[in-house]
């Protein structure tokens, strides 16, 4: 494994295809594919093992963004032959030459995927379909919609959504602590929810489509028309993967794990404020005269051992800021 996602993703959250590389470019080499097109870079991690496999294959990358990060306006400016277009999905794959392969990993709900998959379907209806690699078809976006821009979905084709929302795998709302995410649809599941049910959708209104879905880092799944030249050797690379029951559990055994250390992170954090709190209302009561008063009488009644003592007080305070 290259040391990009790590790098790039400290927490190990493996939000990036780049950690199914091996996969991916074997994908690759099974379709011949000489042009990329990859719809959702963020900061680069993939699209920097797309540019290395390209070198060696005298294929064209273009990455679609459009709010690329630092790191891969970075990439972009030390890798000349990379395309980069800082447009919305809809806009390339309406204008531009479709690719061999697409790789769809922008906005993961239901409406956007669809029109991705349907823009696609549309400009290529007279040959077989670019091979189609799609991120997160496993928990949590497989059944929830999520957004980084609500108001490009048009109303009628949003799920109700949550801000700041936290997910935890079983829960079919919003938690209480969990992965969290900008934007979420409220409920997990239903009609025209998820970017699993965006595929499923789409294939049930196509013949002839085969769909191979790899149950790691968050779902990893080709999709591609049977009378396509290089289907059996595609069917071939990801076969012993697609729908791996050791693989999921793994990933089930992953995903708990993560949501787990954010959980634990979250009741932290919600425990410091709540302390903070506790020690900004002790010390302004400390320098209060009301407090004087009270550790006097306190003194008078028990000498030894005060209900009220500042010294004590201070201690406490002085432990929790260490
Ligand atoms: C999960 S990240 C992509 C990760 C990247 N493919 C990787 O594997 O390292 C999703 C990216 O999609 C972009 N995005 C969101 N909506 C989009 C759209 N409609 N068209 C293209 N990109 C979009 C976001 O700006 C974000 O950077």
């Amino acid at each position: 494994m290259n040391s990009a996602p790590r790098s790039a993703d400290p927490d190990l959250v493996g939000y990036s295809l780049a950690n199914v590389s091996e996969l991916l470019l074997a994908c690759l080499d099974a379709v011949g594919a000489r042009s990329v097109l990859e719809i959702g870079a963020f900061r680069g991690e993939l699209t920097g093992v797309l540019l290395g496999w390209a070198a060696d294959h005298e294929a064209s990358i273009t990455a679609v963004d459009p709010l690329p990060a630092p790191e891969l306006l970075e990439l972009a400016a030390a890798h000349p032959k990379l395309v980069l277009l800082r447009e919305l999905s809809h806009q390339v794959l309406g204008s531009a030459e479709l690719p061999d392969a697409v790789i769809l990993d922008g906005d993961h709900n239901h409406y956007t995927l669809s029109e991705e998959l349907r823009t696609i379907a549309e400009r290529s209806s007279s040959s077989a379909l670019p091979l189609l690699v799609f991120h997160d078809v496993c928990w949590p976006h497989a059944r929830r919609d999520s957004y980084y821009a609500p108001e490009r979905v048009p109303a009628e084709h949003r799920q109700p959504l949550v801000r700041d929302a936290r997910l935890q795998p079983g829960n079919p709302g919003i938690a209480e602590t969990g992965l969290p995410f900008e934007c979420a649809a409220a409920s997990e599941g239903g009609e025209r929810n998820g970017v699993l049910t965006a595929i499923e959708d789409f294939i049930a209104q196509r013949e002839g489509l085969r769909l191979a879905i790899v149950p790691a880092f968050f779902g990893f799944a080709v999709l591609w028309e049977e009378r396509a030249p290089w289907a059996a050797a595609l069917a071939a690379t990801v076969a012993p993967l697609d729908r791996n029951p050791v693989l999921e559990r793994l990933e089930q055994n992953r995903v708990a794990h993560l949501v787990a250390g954010f959980s634990r992170r979250q009741e932290l954090d919600d425990e410091r404020r709540h302390s903070a709190g506790l020690r900004r209302i002790l010390a302004s009561m400390l320098d209060s005269r009301a407090f004087t008063l009270a550790a006097a009488l306190s003194r008078l009644r028990r000498r030894r051992d005060p209900v009220v003592s500042r010294p004590a007080i201070r201690a406490a305070l002085q432990r929790r800021d260490g």
